[in-house]
């Protein structure tokens, strides 16, 4: 519909044509509501509906918009002692059970508006708790229409209210100022941390995606980085049928690419010593010093990594630049680096890192000269076990396409005067066995702190990024119990970054199936919620709770259905994530199972 032809709030509430469910009752504070549920809407589906009433201040009308969180069957009959011994005998109360019922709702005030007639409505804030006796209406979308009528540019809908047809407005907003430019976005002022969380199959990371579809309109004003262990924003991959991220991101005005580790990125050319436990795992290390056990394997592996990274320091990093191996230098370093271990045999640094003396230490000097003499098993052993691994750090690949480094990333999304790109690095790699979870948790660590340092560079000089990155199945990668160094490491970094990425204007999003993996330091800095299916039990709900503080809505969260059977995915949302939600109470919604409606 056209905007002008939207009617205002002031005309929809005069035509008085919404269904009443009740009227206000007691106890009632300015965002806890108590009501009397009224006879005819007994039987009618209550849980989850969004409500309004409104109520005179000041002599000025103010709408009241809230959700029924919580209902109550009270029947004082059934609790009278003297009637409990009939309803043991009978089975119930004749003429009193069901019929002198009463059900009592318990909403949560989401958002007031002061209603001005031939104006738009302004969102405010309730100064006293309402009157008992007020009645209490359905939310309508034609109303939800008129109350979003000025906010229209900027709202998003990826969903309707928990049970209902209406659709629930969101907003995404970049980090940057909030200033009503006439033709720009407004920001949220600053730049803030996001969680999505559900069990496996909740629905998140399609939440999700809407979610940055809404990001994404955004356009110029933000970068988004995603990082993508399941190729799912990659590929489109088990996202709804006719969800396209990609032809909506570009819809929007956004730069849309992908890149995929390994194939489109190298490797850190730095970092020695992955490429060095990278050999020992390929055999190189067994295969070239005839090394047969796991301790002198990583034994070598070590000093391999300390060799390079010498020479790499030494020469300010113009040596042993992984990035930047051809074929010929590549086969040189080879033989360089297995040269090392055995020049003065009998007291090489190196090699005494892995053989202290002995016969052993003798016979594996042998077998490296072995392979050394001879062209055929240098040949091999370099096209076997050097070259494959090498391949994933070299920026130019051996067909002489080029491959991005991790920097060239970094500079495209961490761009102070160029908004406006939508990464998707794919870092499933699973067609490489060598690529661990391990190696993938020290590849987004990298991104992530060179991604930090860009900030602060940018800081210093008075400017602000506005960017924001996604890690899906961030479990993955972050656990504080973890006895991986990576993830141990990247656990370290990402806690310390939290805390201080949000003034560089840097936020991230992280998609995780346990709330409990996000440190308590990550879920203190974080400003928007969404809570799919399935985190009920002990420590998460109490999680949970304390996050939300407010039991009925936890007793909603917990009511939520497993979405395998019931195809709907219901998402508690907390924070500032709709001109809705500006009391904090959480709002309840079931996300589009039908990628057409969302706008
Ligand atoms: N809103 C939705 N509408 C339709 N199908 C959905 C929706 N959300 C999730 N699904 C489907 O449910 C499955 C699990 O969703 P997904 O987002 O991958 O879950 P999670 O990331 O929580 O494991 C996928 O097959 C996906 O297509
Ligand atoms: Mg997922």
């Amino acid at each position: 519909m056209d905007k002008d032809q939207i009617p205002s709030v002031a005309e929809v509430l005069g035509q008085g044509d919404s269904q009443i469910i009740g009227i206000t009752g007691s106890p009632t504070t300015t965002i806890k509501i108590t009501i009397d549920i009224k006879e005819e809407s007994k039987l009618g589906r209550i849980l989850g509906q969004m409500v309004h009433f409104v109520v005179e201040e000041d002599r000025q009308k103010i709408l009241v918009v809230g959700q029924v969180i919580s209902i109550e069957t009270q029947n004082r009959w059934h609790e009278d002692s003297t009637f409990k011994g009939v309803i043991r005998l009978h089975g119930k109360l004749p003429h009193l059970s069901g019929r002198a019922d009463n059900r009592i709702a318990e909403i949560s005030v989401q958002a007031t508006y002061s209603i001005v007639v031939g104006s738009h409505s302004e969102a405010r804030m309730l100064g006293t708790s309402p009157s008992t006796g007020i009645e209490v209406r359905k939310m309508s979308n034609q109303l939800m229409a008129a109350l979003m009528k000025t906010y229209d540019n900027d709202v998003t809908y990826m969903g309707h209210v928990y049970g209902t047809e209406v659709h629930m407005p969101f907003w995404f907003r970049h980090f940057g100022k909030n200033d009503p430019a006439p033709e720009g976005r407004r920001g949220a002022g600053d730049a803030h941390h996001i969680g999505v969380f559900g069990k496996s199959g909740s629905g998140k990371s399609v939440t999700a995606a809407y979610m940055l579809m809404g990001y994404a309109k955004n356009s110029k004003y933000m970068n988004i980085l995603v990082l993508d262990p399941q190729k799912q924003f990659s590929l489109n991959k088990d996202l709804p049928n006719g969800l396209d991220l990609e032809v909506k991101v570009r819809g929007y005005g956004m730069e849309f690419k992908k890149y995929s580790m390994l194939d489109d990125l190298c490797l850190p050319g730095s970092e020695h010593e992955l490429f060095s436990s990278l050999l020992m795992k390929k055999g190189f290390i067994r295969r070239g010093f005839g090394i047969t056990t796991e301790d002198k394997d990583l034994a070598a592996s070590i000093a391999i990594a300390s060799y390079l990274s010498h020479r790499y320091e030494v020469s300010e990093g113009k040596r042993c630049d992984l990035n930047r191996m051809n074929t010929n230098y590549s086969q040189s370093l080879m033989e360089e680096t297995l040269g090392k271990f055995i020049e003065n045999s009998g007291d090489n640094e190196y090699m005494r890192m892995v053989y202290a003396k002995g016969t052993f230490r003798d016979d594996k000097v042998r077998i490296i000269k072995e392979v050394l003499d001879s062209e055929d098993k240098r040949n091999s052993l370099y096209a076997q076990y050097w070259a494959p691994v090498m391949q994933y750090f070299m920026a130019t690949k051996t067909d002489g396409t080029g491959r991005k480094t991790i920097d060239d990333i970094v500079d495209e999304i961490a761009d102070p005067n160029k908004g406006g790109r939508f990464i998707v690095l794919d870092i499933s790699s699973e067609k490489e066995p060598l690529i661990s979870e391990n190696v993938r948790a020290l590849f987004v660590r990298l991104i992530e702190e060179r991604i930090k340092r860009a900030g602060e560079e940018c800081y210093a000089e008075g400017k602000r990024l506005n960017c924001l990155i996604v890690l899906d199945e961030a479990h993955r990668f972050i656990s504080s119990e973890s006895d991986d160094p990576q993830i141990k490491s990247f656990t370290k970094g990402i806690i310390d970054s939290v805390r201080t990425t949000r003034k560089y204007g840097i936020g991230y999003m992280f998609i995780t199936q346990t709330i409990e993996s996000l440190d308590k330091e990550i879920l203190q800095q974080t400003r928007i919620f969404a809570f799919g299916y399935g985190l009920t039990l002990g420590t998460e709900i109490r999680v949970i709770s304390n996050i939300v503080n407010n039991e009925a809505a936890i007793q909603l969260y917990r009511s939520f259905i497993d979405p395998s059977s019931t195809n709907r995915y219901p998402f508690m949302f907390y924070g500032s994530v709709s001109p809705l939600s500006f009391t904090g109470s959480p709002l309840f919604l079931e996300v589009y199972t039908d990628p057409a409606d969302f706008k």
